[in-house]
């Protein structure tokens, strides 16, 4: 049994706030965020908006697009590091938000690696035969959790949302998965939260934290070794590979990675000037977009590949048959 990917979605907020907005709030430069990042614009969520509501229009787009209603839906995922809250999940209010009235909801939390773990997880309940269809939204708004007078991180991050729809099917979807772990490398990228509070005065100033050089490094080799380790599980080659779509981090990682693989830097999808680092929504929105502009053939083999704070960082192999019923 196979959950091949049926449905893709996204949704970013209208506002943009460019490197030129960013050089009048902190000490940098559009040449410095350019030239170190690839980012030249990023997305940032309204007040009315939360990371549910991203990922509810997400997750209706991959509706669409797999030509399913909402109480088709079995099980509904949502990977993210900002949810709306400590809980009810943001998966719950996705659900509601959709009328998904018969799915179960979950998040899921890996940080930027979260999209990764969450689409394995959505595979299992498929190829253990619990679910038909499982929506997995990867969703954020981290311009909540940004100190936005750090000029090392405030640049480096946007809001956003993606999505897909799993089915059970023949053949298509997750063909390996890869996922590690080094939890002593928590303190180079992380973001504490209310329950580590022992008094509500101490609540404030949560915001990411992060040893940018370490981790620049640290992402080059994770993200070369699990592409290496999925693609070989698969029983693949590079040379099989139509497009790695990595984590959207930086644009220097994802040349680096391209590079060490010896993949053509044209099969590294890259979106990371327009949006930034959107966490656990850059893969979906990355493969959204690679399918909008008519990049993926039927029987591409698609590398996802992430990164981040845990450190946890995992790669998997997707077989794409192109979208909607069968
Ligand atoms: N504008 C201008 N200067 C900046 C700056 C900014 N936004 N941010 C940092 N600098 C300065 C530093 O203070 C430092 O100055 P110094 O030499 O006087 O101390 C200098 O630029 C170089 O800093 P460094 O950290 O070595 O730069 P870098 O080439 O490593 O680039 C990052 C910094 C953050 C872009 C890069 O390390 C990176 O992308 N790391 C990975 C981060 C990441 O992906 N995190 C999310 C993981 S999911």
């Amino acid at each position: 049994m196979a959950a091949r990917i049926t449905g893709v979605g996204k949704y970013l907020p209208q506002r943009v706030l460019s490197n030129a907005d960013l050089e009048r709030m902190v000490d940098t430069s559009d040449q410095w965020i350019v030239d170190r990042t690839g980012i030249r614009e990023r997305r940032i969520a309204d007040d009315g908006e939360s990371t549910s509501s991203l990922g509810a229009e997400a997750g209706r787009m991959a509706l669409e697009t797999a030509g399913l209603d909402a109480n088709d839906i079995d099980l509904v995922i949502c990977a993210t590091l900002s949810p709306d809250g400590m809980f009810p999940a943001s998966a719950s209010l996705i659900q509601d938000a959709l009328g998904a009235k018969r799915a179960a909801a979950f998040d899921i939390n890996a940080a930027c690696t979260g999209y990764v773990a969450a689409l394995a997880t959505g595979t299992q309940f498929i190829n253990a035969g619990v679910y038909k269809r499982v929506l997995v939204v990867g969703a954020e708004v981290t311009s909540r959790i940004i100190d936005w007078t750090d000029r090392g991180t405030c640049v480096l991050f946007g809001d956003g949302a993606g999505a897909v729809v799993l089915e059970q099917a023949e053949r298509g979807g997750l063909q390996s998965i890869v996922m590690k772990s080094d939890g002593a490398g928590a303190k180079l990228l992380y973001a504490r939260g209310p329950a580590s509070a022992r008094s509500l005065a101490e609540t404030e100033g949560y915001c990411i934290v992060m040893d940018g050089r370490e981790v620049f490094r640290f992402a080059v080799r994770a993200m070369e070794e699990s592409s290496r380790e999925a693609i070989s599980q698969a029983g693949l080659k590079i040379e099989d590979v139509a497009y790695v779509v990595p984590h959207q981090a930086n644009q220097r990682i994802m040349s680096a990675v391209a590079k060490n693989l010896g993949l053509p830097i044209e099969r590294m999808v890259s979106n990371v000037e327009k949006y930034g680092n959107t966490s656990s929504a850059s893969i979906p929105i990355a493969l959204c977009e690679a399918w909008e502009d008519g990049r993926l053939q039927d029987g591409d083999n698609l590398v996802v590949v992430a990164f981040g704070g845990g450190l946890a960082w995992g790669a998997g192999v997707i077989e794409w048959t192109g979208l909607g019923q069968r």
